[in-house]
């Protein structure tokens, strides 16, 4: 697909009805930080990542399969869940880890906007760490596009639409269409604002001052690199690998 009119972008896990995903391809977007931590598991060897609704899916999962080679992981607030072998810090994902292990992932909003895709035709996690591989797979992408940010609790999340931005403004090499839809225009726009200084926004960001009482900066300085990784992570049969 090589013009962006057929692209849109929905703010929020709850600002759309399933249906409209239908034959379409989405990207989810979490950038602080589900969907960073995913690419950062499957970077670091992760077998797989089965996301989850909630702690009640998360635990019936994860008493059904064999506990060396699944882990139970995420948050709730921020904070690792009681009895979780992991948290949602990215950090926490390294290699010697979660190589070769399938992950069971429970997040307030990234696994939730994730299960709402699942009647869409493909879909991608993208974070700012493999920016520049979701550009490329968009690039010849066939289906109409949804970038779909997961926001915080229905509201929008400003580092979610940036990221959403850049993918645009990389997409149409800085010239957005006249015709463009409402949703690539705003994150566009957005983009194209903070574009010298994305770190420091994301930074005064109400999600990463959220998160600052609970983990600190170390994630959010993780989470606003770019092209760590060439991870592309999709969603098969319930499961995210590459
Ligand atoms: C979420 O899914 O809402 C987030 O990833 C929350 C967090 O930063 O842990």
């Amino acid at each position: 697909m090589s013009s962006t009119n057929n692209i849109d972008v929905f703010f929020s896990a709850q600002s759309f009805q399933e249906n409209e995903l239908r034959d379409k391809s989405v990207v989810v977007i979490d950038v602080l930080r589900a969907t960073s931590t995913i690419v950062t598991a499957m970077m670091n060897g992760a077998k797989g990542v089965i996301p989850v609704e909630d702690m009640g899916e998360a635990s019936r999962i994860s008493q059904s399969v064999d506990s060396d080679n699944y882990m139970l992981c995420g948050e709730k607030d921020g904070a690792k869940i009681d009895g979780y072998d992991l948290g949602n810090s990215p950090l926490e994902y390294t290699r010697e880890t979660v190589s070769g292990k399938t992950l069971i992932f429970n997040t307030t909003n990234g696994t939730k906007a994730i299960k709402k895709s699942l009647g869409s035709s493909t879909i991608y996690i993208a974070s700012f760490l493999n920016l520049s591989t979701i550009v490329k797979a968009l690039s010849v992408e066939k289906n109409e596009i949804v970038l779909l940010c997961a926001g915080w609790k229905g509201r929008l999340a400003l580092e979610d639409m940036l990221l959403a931005g850049n993918i645009i403004y990389n997409l149409c090499d800085a010239q957005l269409s006249d015709d463009a839809n409402d949703g690539a225009k705003v994150a566009f726009g957005l983009y194209e604002k903070y574009s010298d200084d994305i770190k420091s926004v994301i930074f005064q960001s109400n999600h990463a001052q959220r998160l600052k009482d609970v983990v600190g900066p170390d994630d959010i300085d993780y989470c606003c690199q770019t092209d760590v990784t060439d991870q592309l992570p999709i969603l098969h049969d319930g499961i995210i690998s590459t």
